[in-house]
């Protein structure tokens, strides 16, 4: 049992990001600080797609489409009750061990701020929704 009642709900959120994407729940002890935007952080999507295409288009595509280096994040399995936000921060964070297709590792991506992600994450669902998936 941790003792972060403080960051319950985050430390919530962590857990079933791992636990939507099948890796263990166990707290990585001293590297669990929380990669989050600051409070009152608000998300451009607008931003966030000139961010996408510095740090994730060269696999995840353009406008999120997929590429032969990774798969698309337009697709029904990244939808927000799957993947939710916490999945991304994670991903770019720590990087993702392949698990739903057969590109390999996402390795972390290095100098992102998790403001940045945000901008991205905020782009990737409009990219979602503009698609049919995920809530209207
Ligand atoms: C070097 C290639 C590469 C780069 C750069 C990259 N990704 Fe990925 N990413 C992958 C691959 C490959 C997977 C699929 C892993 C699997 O098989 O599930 C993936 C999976 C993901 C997932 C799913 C995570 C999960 O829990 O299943 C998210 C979210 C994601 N990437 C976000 C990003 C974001 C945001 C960026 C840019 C900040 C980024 N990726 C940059 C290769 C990359």
């Amino acid at each position: 049992m941790h003792q972060k009642f403080k960051t319950g709900v985050a430390v919530f959120l962590v857990s079933a990001a791992l636990v939507a994407c099948g890796k263990s729940g166990s707290e990585e002890n001293g590297d669990s600080e929380l990669f989050l935007p600051p409070a009152g952080f608000v998300a451009d999507a607008a931003k966030g797609r000139q961010l996408f295409d510095k740090f994730c288009s060269r696999c995840h595509g353009a406008g999120a489409m997929g590429t032969d280096q990774g798969p698309p994040l337009v697709h029904i399995i990244y939808e927000p009750n799957h993947h939710g936000d916490m999945a991304f921060y994670m991903a770019a964070r720590k990087g993702v061990r392949h698990h739903h297709w057969n590109f390999g590792d996402m390795p972390p991506v290095p100098g992102v701020t998790a403001s940045e992600v945000g901008h991205i994450i905020a782009y990737v669902r409009r990219q979602q929704r503009r698609a049919g998936i995920g809530a209207p």
